[in-house]
């Protein structure tokens, strides 16, 4: 698993990426405000992290990327940046950065960020329903996408993220915290991959053990980084957690068991590549390749 692999893509995908993004979002809606709201967020930057695991399963399954393919596999960055504005309301995290930039409700107000958000939310369903994917493949990819998203998925993490605020979790409880406010979209991420690709259900349950065990994985880094990093290397405020007293890896664990845990977390998603490997004689070094954003 190579650092250049993971590189390389991204050299070859952020790009197209962010043009898709920019071209679709610059008709984005009739209420200029609202466009211009819409587009600042999406297009403020961001690692495309998601979007990126989704055409990197289509690309180790030799999938085509058509246009189709890349506005659904795209949309889930609408979803991600209408959750990014909304954590950042005065009203959850009342941050003032993001991206590198002053967050939504800085530069437009709270009522603008949040109808911003609300807009990008439906819109991820509708560019996965209008992109000309086979209409059983839009209809398991916007199942997933409610799913991972809904009362069950990111929306319930961030509840228990903001009702326990001030309130030590255990650790079963903050690992649920954490693969529901963020390692759900990661799962769906790779589900979407997988939905649309020729995937034998064996790999496919490897490369979803992948993608859980990923987006554990993110999260406790997110968490780490907060408490190693700069504003100015991640373009977001940084010790703030432990102030808010939020619940986290390192504020459960200290910042060596939050490593401890992060490693025990990326063993796992390499087990399951491997077991995918086993299974289908297939190369998963990509994926595998998205290990080393952990070794920043
Ligand atoms: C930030 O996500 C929120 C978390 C789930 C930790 P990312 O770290 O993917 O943020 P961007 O998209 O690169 O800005
Ligand atoms: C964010 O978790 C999770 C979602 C946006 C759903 P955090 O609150 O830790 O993310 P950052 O640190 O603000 O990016
Ligand atoms: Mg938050
Ligand atoms: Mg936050
Ligand atoms: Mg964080």
């Amino acid at each position: 698993m190579t650092k250049q692999r993971l590189a390389d893509f991204e050299a070859t995908w952020v790009p197209r990426i962010n043009t898709y993004l920019d071209e679709n979002l610059r008709e984005g809606s009739d209420r200029e405000t609202l466009t211009a709201a819409m587009r600042y967020s999406v297009l403020a930057g961001g690692k495309r992290l998601r979007p990126l695991l989704t055409l990197a399963v289509l690309t180790t399954f030799e999938q085509p990327i058509t246009a189709a393919h890349l506005r659904a596999s795209v949309a889930v960055e609408l979803m991600h940046t209408y959750s990014l504005i909304h954590d950042d309301l005065p009203a959850m995290d009342n941050d003032a950065l993001r991206r590198g930039e002053p967050t939504s409700h800085v530069k437009f107000g709270e009522d603008i960020a949040v109808l911003a958000g609300d807009a990008l939310q439906p819109l991820s369903f509708q560019w996965i329903a209008d992109s000309g994917l086979a209409p059983d493949v839009i209809a398991q990819q916007t199942l997933a996408l409610a799913q991972a998203t809904g009362p069950r998925g990111m929306v319930a993490g961030q509840v228990a993220d903001v009702q326990n605020t001030g309130h030590q979790l255990d650790l079963p409880a903050l690992q649920q915290l954490h693969r529901e406010k963020t390692g759900a979209l990661i799962h769906y991420a790779v589900q979407a991959g997988i939905l649309q690709s020729p995937v034998p259900a064996p790999v496919a349950s490897e490369l979803l053990k992948f993608a859980d065990a990923f987006g554990l994985a993110f999260q406790i880094y997110d968490d780490i980084l907060d408490v190693t990093s700069t504003p100015a290397q991640l373009g977001k405020a940084t010790h703030k957690d432990a102030g808010e007293q939020k619940n986290t890896y390192p504020e459960l664990l200290g910042l060596a068991g939050a490593n401890d845990a992060l490693n025990t977390a990326v063993k796992t998603a390499q087990t399951a590549l491997q077991k995918a490997a086993d299974l289908s004689q297939r190369d998963f070094d990509l994926l595998a390749s998205f290990l080393t954003y952990f070794t920043n």
